[in-house]
């Protein structure tokens, strides 16, 4: 069997797949042939593992050239072109929220349910959950597995990354050269804080609000009550989340930290003496981790009430590219690439 890995990486130009080529030479992950495709920067070229590529164009790409591709290019292009590599043989690994609700597409944090991928038998469609969901659910898991959480509130504060290049540039604009016009945000992003992140549902709820909602029902457990509100703040990097959740079992303080701490992919920042809690700015830097601080436990008539502040790099960490390497790593350790 071919164990050769032919990526093509559908999006190589953009905030999150740089990140992804910067995380696979990282990681020493020995790519046979690399297919960056995109757009508009079609005929540019990405630098990688010592050699500069051009960048394809996607709409001429032979989809049976990769047996593995990343899509991290937004729902559309996904819509249109991620089934299509499926049936030419490819595993598809799709960043954005177009698949992630069907049924018959797994939706995967590795370290949460990675064994579904170990089942896989052919080229299969894999979907890779939102950035806010995923950074949560890593700190979550552990204290589900001993607690049992039964219901969350999440209030996000969401860097101007998770939108892409052109969110970063508006931000940079309105705050550096003083523009003011907003085009990809709904309201001026320097100086603010929209509550709003993606469109509003009929429920009222935004879509990135029932986001976290549907996926985690998904990859943890649907019987866990969520209720969300997402909001952009002006930082460039780094999503952070205030955390409310009831669990069934009485735990300390002290026993969340010691059921945290060991968790693969979490560091726990919690000393309050010594100011120590994670920040966007200062924990958000090509970070794989997720950080979570200021735990906080009170016992309420049968429920433990615990609070939780969880930072994570929406862009190069779990949110996002980490979490699609790591996907991909694990389809090489199953044999399936
Ligand atoms: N940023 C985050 O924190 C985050 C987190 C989780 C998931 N995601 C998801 O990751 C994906 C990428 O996000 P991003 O933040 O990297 O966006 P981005 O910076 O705006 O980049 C978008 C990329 O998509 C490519 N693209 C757009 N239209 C295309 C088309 N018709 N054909 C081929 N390529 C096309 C662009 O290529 P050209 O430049 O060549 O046009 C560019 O490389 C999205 O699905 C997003 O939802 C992002």
């Amino acid at each position: 069997m071919d164990k050769s890995i032919n990526l093509a990486l559908i999006g190589a130009s953009g905030v999150v797949g740089q990140k992804i080529l910067q995380l696979l030479e990282k990681k020493n992950i020995r790519i046979n042939k690399l297919f960056p495709l995109g757009k508009s920067t079609v005929g540019q070229s990405v630098h990688f593992q010592n050699e500069d590529i051009v960048i394809g164009d996607m709409d001429s790409f032979d989809p049976s050239e990769a047996n593995i591709t990343i899509f991290s290019a937004g729902s559309s292009v996904a819509k249109t072109h991620a089934r299509k590599f499926v049936e030419s043989g490819s595993y598809v690994v799709d960043l954005s929220s177009e698949f992630r609700y069907e049924d018959d597409v797994p939706l995967i944090i590795p370290e949460i349910n990675g064994d579904i991928l170990d089942d896989l038998n052919d080229p299969a469609l894999i979907a890779n959950p939102n950035c806010s969901t995923s950074q949560l659910l890593m700190v979550l898991k552990p204290i589900h597995d001993t607690y049992g959480v039964n219901f969350f509130n999440v209030a996000t504060y969401q860097a101007v990354s998770g939108t892409g290049k052109e969110a970063v540039a508006e931000l940079k604009s309105q705050t550096f050269d003083g523009n003011s016009e907003p085009k990809v945000y709904p309201k001026p992003i320097a100086f603010n804080v929209i509550p709003q992140c993606d469109i509003f549902l009929d429920n009222a709820f935004t879509k990135e609000e029932m986001k976290l909602v549907w996926e985690t029902k998904k990859i943890l457990d649907p019987a866990i009550e969520i209720q969300a509100t997402c909001a952009r703040v002006p930082v460039m990097n780094g999503h952070s989340e205030a955390v409310f959740l009831k669990c069934s079992k009485k735990a300390s303080r002290e026993e969340i930290i010691n059921c945290i701490e060991g968790t693969p992919g979490v560091c726990v920042m919690d000393d309050p003496e010594n100011l120590e809690y994670p920040t966007p700015l200062e924990q958000a830097n090509d970070s794989e981790d997720v950080y979570v601080g200021r735990i906080r436990s009170q016992q309420i008539q049968n429920d433990t009430w615990i609070s939780l502040w969880v930072v994570a790099d929406n862009v190069y960490g779990k949110g996002a590219a980490l979490n699609a390497v790591q996907i991909l790593q694990r389809l090489v350790s199953s044999n399936k690439i």
